[in-house]
This record gives C-alpha cells, sequence and structure tokens, in this order.
C-alpha cells in the first residue's frame, strides 16, 4: 500500500536521520509546513513541502485538511500489568499518609502484590489489553512495560506471560522488564539475600528460558533495594542477556543514578531527588534520564529538576509510570504537560523527550520517535493547532483527531 498524506499543517520532528538528543539539542523540534508525507507498507518513505510534491502513483490519498502530525509518543517505563486500582490509598495520602508509610504498613506495592496473585493470566490479560487500547488512542505508539507485582517465581513469569502475549497481539511495539526487585515480600522481610537468591537462581533462569524480558529493573531506593543489592540483581541479569533499566533517586539521593551509569544502564528512571554528583554523574554517559513528573504531581513531591540536567548536558526521556499506586494514569498528553507547567521544560524539550528519546530509552531510537524515512508510520493527528507549543499550553483538552499505527488508522 502507498498511501500519500497531503495538505498537513504542521509536520513535526522531522528528521533525515536521528540519534538521542542532549542538552541544548532537546530545544531544537524541526517542523515543515504545509507538508505531505509519503507512507509504504507502514513505513515513512519520504516527506516535504507540498509545493515540491511531483506527480506520484499513490494507491491511497488522504487529505489531512490542515491537521498537524507528530510521531506516536513512546512511553519507556510503565507497570500496566496490574490487577486492581488503590484509590483506598490516595485517600490515606489525602489524609496525610505519605508513600513510603502505606508501605511500611504493607500497602503500596505488597498490596498489589497480593491482588496479583490472586488473579488469573487470563484476566490480567484482559485488563492489560484493555489499558493499552485506551492508550493508543491517546496516542502511544510504542510502550515499556515492567513486571514487579508478583514477588514470587510464579507471580513474575505469570506478569512476564501476560506481557509478552500483549507484544504478540498489539499492533505497536512492546518491551518487557523484569522487575521481580519492586520491593521485599512478606516471606523475605527479614531475609533479603534469600530473595535475592530467589531472582538470580530461580526466576532469572525461568525468564532466559522463556525469552520473557528485555531489561531488568530494581527499585534501588532507602527501604527497597540499596546500591550494592540493585548491582549485584542486575549483574546477574546481565549475565542472562538484559540490559539494567533502573527505578533511581525517587524518594531519597539513594545512588540509584550513580549505580545505573556504572552498570551501563539503557535509562535511569525517576530522578525526583537528585544533587548536584548525580546530574553529573549521568551528564557524563550515554545512560538516558527518564523523568516521569504524573508520579511526582500524583505524591505531591518535588519535581524532577529539569532545568538543572539539561543544562548539565544530560539525555532526557519523559514517560508516565502508568501504575496503580504512584501514577495511576499513562496519558502521556498529560505528562508533557505537566512537564512544561511544573518542570520548566520547553514545549520542544517535552515533545522530543516524550518521542525520539522515549524510543532510544527502549532501544527502539532506530523504530520510531521522529518523522524518519524507513521508520514506523506510528503518528498522532492533531486538531487545529497553531504551533507545537498549543499542545501542552491547553492543558486537558483533548487535540487528538486520529492516530495511525503501521500506516494505519486505528
Ligand atoms: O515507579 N517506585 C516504585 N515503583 C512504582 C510505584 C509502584 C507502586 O506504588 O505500585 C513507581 O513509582
Ligand atoms: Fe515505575
Amino acid at each position: 500500500m502507498k498511501l500519500l498524506i497531503t495538505n498537513i499543517d504542521q509536520l513535526i520532528n522531522v528528521r533525515a536521520v536521528s540519534k538521542v538528543l542532549r542538552g541544548k539539542e532537546m530545544a531544537e523540534l524541526p517542523v515543515i509546513r504545509d507538508a505531505y508525507l509519503w507512507i509504504e507498507h507502514g513505513l515513512i518513505r519520504e516527506y516535504g513541502e507540498m509545493s515540491a510534491l511531483k506527480p506520484h502513483d499513490a494507491t491511497e490519498v488522504f487529505d489531512a485538511a490542515g491537521a498537524s502530525i507528530l510521531p506516536s509518543w513512546c512511553d519507556s517505563h510503565t507497570h500496566l500489568v496490574f490487577a486492581a486500582g488503590r484509590e483506598e490509598e490516595f485517600v490515606d495520602k489525602i489524609k496525610g499518609k505519605s508513600y513510603a508509610e502505606i508501605a511500611a504498613n504493607g500497602g503500596g506495592i505488597l498490596n498489589s502484590a497480593r491482588k496479583l496473585n490472586a488473579m488469573t493470566e487470563d484476566a490480567l490479560f484482559e485488563l492489560a489489553w484493555n489499558r493499552l487500547s485506551e492508550l493508543m488512542r491517546l496516542g502511544t505508539g510504542a510502550i515499556e512495560i515492567k513486571s514487579g507485582y508478583g514477588l514470587c517465581t510464579e507471580g513474575e513469569l505469570k506478569m512476564l506471560r501476560v506481557i509478552q502475549r500483549l507484544k504478540k497481539e498489539s499492533p505497536i511495539p512492546i518491551k518487557a522488564s523484569f522487575l521481580g526487585a519492586h520491593t521485599y515480600p512478606a516471606v523475605y522481610k527479614d531475609n533479603h539475600q534469600g530473595y535475592i537468591n530467589e531472582i538470580i537462581h530461580q526466576m532469572l533462569p525461568a525468564i532466559k528460558a522463556e525469552g520473557l524480558a528485555d531489561y531488568i529493573d530494581v527499585f534501588c531506593e532507602k527501604g527497597f533495594f540499596s546500591p550494592e543489592e540493585t548491582e549485584t540483581i542486575c549483574l546477574a541479569g546481565i549475565q542472562q542477556g538484559l540490559q539494567p533499566k533502573i527505578h533511581a533517586n525517587q524518594l531519597t539521593l539513594s545512588k540509584g543514578t550513580q549505580t545505573g551509569v556504572k552498570l551501563g544502564a539503557i535509562s535511569v528512571d525517576h530522578l525526583e531527588t537528585m544533587d548536584e554528583d548525580s546530574i553529573q554523574s549521568l551528564a557524563n554517559s550515554s545512560t538516558i534520564g527518564t523523568l516521569l513528573p504524573t508520579a511526582a504531581f500524583f505524591l505531591g513531591m518535588p519535581f524532577q529538576p529539569a532545568r538543572a540536567l539539561l543544562n548539565a548536558g544530560c539525555a532526557l526521556a519523559l514517560a508516565s509510570d502508568f501504575n496503580p499506586g504512584s501514577s495511576p494514569s499513562g496519558n502521556m498528553n498529560l505528562v508533557v504537560c505537566i512537564s512544561c507547567i511544573q518542570m520548566k521544560m520547553l514545549p520542544e524539550e517535552a515533545i522530543n523527550a516524550a518521542t525520539l528519546n522515549g524510543a532510544y530509552a527502549m532501544g527502539l531510537g532506530n523504530e520510531l520517535g521522529s518523522i524518519t524515512p524507513g521508520k514506523r508510520a506510528n503518528l498522532i493527528f492533531t486538531k487545529p493547532i497553531s504551533s507545537p507549543a498549543y499542545l501542552p499550553y491547553a492543558f486537558g483538552t483533548n487535540l487528538i483527531d486520529k492516530v495511525m499505527v503501521n500506516g494505519v488508522f486505528i
């Protein structure tokens, strides 16, 4: 199929070739006005100004009639597979309890683990499939999904098998991260080494045997996994072919960033609590810093220091962290808004972080994240907008008109 899209008001994030963007580069968002776009067999073939459009042999022509087009959101950090919401904890937080207090009393991740272990694989798949379908309609065109609510071999494998089924049945690319080290389950409360042994000697070999994961994740945080424990677990994951992708510096200066950088992590994620040493360590590495502003928003925490990270020259991605405890929304449009409003990211920086750098943060930079020949035609068609900045500016307004996946409208 050769599809020609004509009369595009603004074709956003157009790049002949693409690479990870760092520091100042993130403020450049190339746009072509009054453009056309060629799609062949689900891939972007060519683009240009309407005035340069030559006679063609398209099998189908679609008149965008003034819509703008940008690459789909690439959401590189989610916990999309879960059994139920935790709105009762939300109310406890409104009444004054902190995330850490709720977790220490058996709520939080342990609450989600109890519910997940009581649910069948089919039921979990059904719930996750519905969430994924909803996110695709909100413009997400690639996604990473973690385990981490099983906290036992059987439960973790069940989650990863659900993610594998989503991979097989969904039209958008999905990456799987093994997050067995999300918290210590109750049975191992006083025997941390016992749980680490289960992760290394039971979970990881089984995951490898079934090819269930792409990345190894650890919640490196005070009260969860120490930098040393994080390193031990990640090294075992690396031996099984999994690259680290770490929860770092969310609640405290956990040294998660330095640990991730040392281990060659593809990304270190969260970064609410950073000092100069953590920022410099990230800036001097090829690890991407993935900011999760909706988690800071939902937990009422200080936002990630995006400007300091950009000034230091870091490569930043933005992701939703969709999960029942700290970010019960996977809406990337909202993530981009909050990044501009609360973290003072420029709209150009936020859009690059949520598209191109998000794709690189899950190893999909050569396939997605920009309007580049050869990349997948996973695209957002907007309602009329005066400039890309209108997207985060008009917060709460749904500006998505249509969504395309692999060259087909969904
Ligand atoms: O990324 N902080 C660790 N993990 C998740 C929250 C998980 C939960 O509360 O269920 C996060 O915020
Ligand atoms: Fe997370």
